[in-house]
């Protein structure tokens, strides 16, 4: 997966910074090793977690208007992390995170930025002006 600027950036320096360090680790994995899949699962969902109550306090600071969407979509994710983590002791499990890893978490993040989080980061921007 690749940070692109045009798709990825949001333009709030915080949540940007936030969102480069999901990509650093989600491309540290190696896919030939189950070992290292489960590993950086394990890591990006603390790192997950960190990146949510982050976002998180901006809305409640802001009283963002649609926070309860948005929260719901980020437990959903923490949700699903932790589902594939826990199957992953089982041979079937394993592929299945393998899986859940290689397609669905870079399909998530691409959505999850250019809906909800440039909406979030659009919003936020107009406190920091002045
Ligand atoms: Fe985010
Ligand atoms: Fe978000």
């Amino acid at each position: 997966m690749e940070f692109q600027d045009n798709k990825h950036l949001l333009k709030h320096n915080e949540m940007d910074e936030i969102h480069k360090e999901f990509v650093q680790i989600y491309n540290g994995a190696d896919y030939n090793s189950i070992g290292s899949i489960i590993n950086k699962t394990k890591e990006l969902f603390e790192h997950t977690k960190r990146h949510f109550s982050y976002e998180e306090s901006q809305m409640d600071q802001f009283n963002y208007p649609t926070s309860r969407e948005h929260k719901e979509e980020h437990q959903k994710v923490l949700h699903e992390m932790q589902f594939f983590l826990e199957k992953s002791n089982t041979s079937i499990g394993k592929q299945l995170l393998k899986a859940y890893y290689k397609q669905k978490l870079p399909d998530w993040f691409d959505l999850h930025l250019i809906s909800m989080d440039s909406d979030l980061a659009s919003f936020l921007k107009q406190f920091k002006k002045g």
